[in-house]
């Protein structure tokens, strides 16, 4: 489990644009590396706004995006195709841009697929898809990096305070009822699952999320604020706007 480093950027802009390189070049040297990349998305206005920022990169073309495998963190729980699903608007913003493998877009089930409606049998599905592609003895791939949003309240993926979804031991990934954030029903991965990643960026903006930011980097416990039980085995960073930064001291 790696120290979190918080690197701060003057707007969200700037944020949202360096991040994006910082993928460019994580995408590049994990490629260099083995020939693939693993990258698991995030929703919300952060983490789409790093992706359209990746989608006008002059270094667009320095991934080979056939060989970049693509996960989500979580996902909204509703019909293939809908505007707000997670997946929808990660295709919108880059994936329908770039020249990716379909079967290397890993989404999750929307609620008129495969499992139905059932928010559960989804996230069961999506655990046993995570767990055919781990390497021996892990319940989920060796991410490369893992995308993170901060909510007002320090909720991150669809994990919010004091629920029972936070506090998830055993299982990869979980159906989410009752979610604060509409839609209401969501699936997402747990807090182990998301330490599985080699590093972890949590990344958000603006002074409504400066709070649980500070209380996160300052200790706070997991369940109280779910974004600070977030960690990447390498590294972890918090890249943040001033706004959001603005309680760190
Ligand atoms: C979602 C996201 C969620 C999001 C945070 C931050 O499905 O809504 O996964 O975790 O990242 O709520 O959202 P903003 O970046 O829009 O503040």
């Amino acid at each position: 489990m790696s120290r979190p480093e918080a690197l701060v950027h003057s707007g969200g802009d700037v944020l949202a644009a360096a991040v994006a390189a910082r993928l460019i070049t994580a995408i590049t040297d994990a490629q260099a590396a083995r020939g693939s990349a693993s990258v698991v998305l995030t929703g919300g206005r952060t983490g789409i706004g790093v992706l359209e920022q990746v989608r006008r990169s002059p270094a667009l073309g320095a991934v080979d995006w056939s060989a970049v495998d693509f996960f989500w963190g979580d996902e909204r729980f509703l019909p293939g195709g809908d505007g707000e699903r997670n997946e929808t608007q990660a295709r919108q913003a880059l994936l329908d841009h770039v020249d990716v493998d379909p079967a290397r877009v890993h989404a999750m089930a929307p609620s008129d697929g495969e499992f139905g409606d059932d928010a559960d049998a989804a996230a069961a599905g999506y655990a046993e898809l995570l767990a055919s592609l781990a390497p021996e003895g892990a319940a989920v791939p060796s991410f490369d990096v893992l995308m993170l949003g901060v909510g007002e309240e320090g909720h991150t993926a669809s994990l919010f305070p004091d629920t029972p979804y936070v506090r998830e031991s055993g299982k990869t990934v979980v159906g989410v009822h009752d979610c604060p954030k509409p839609p209401p029903t969501r699936v997402s991965l747990t807090l182990p699952a998301i330490g599985a990643a080699s590093q972890v960026w949590l990344m958000t903006t603006g002074k409504a999320k400066a709070e649980p930011v500070a209380a996160a980097l300052n200790g706070a416990k997991p369940v109280d604020i779910p974004a600070a039980g977030a960690f990447g085995r390498n590294r972890t960073l918090w890249l943040l706007d001033a706004d959001a930064a603005a309680e760190l001291g």
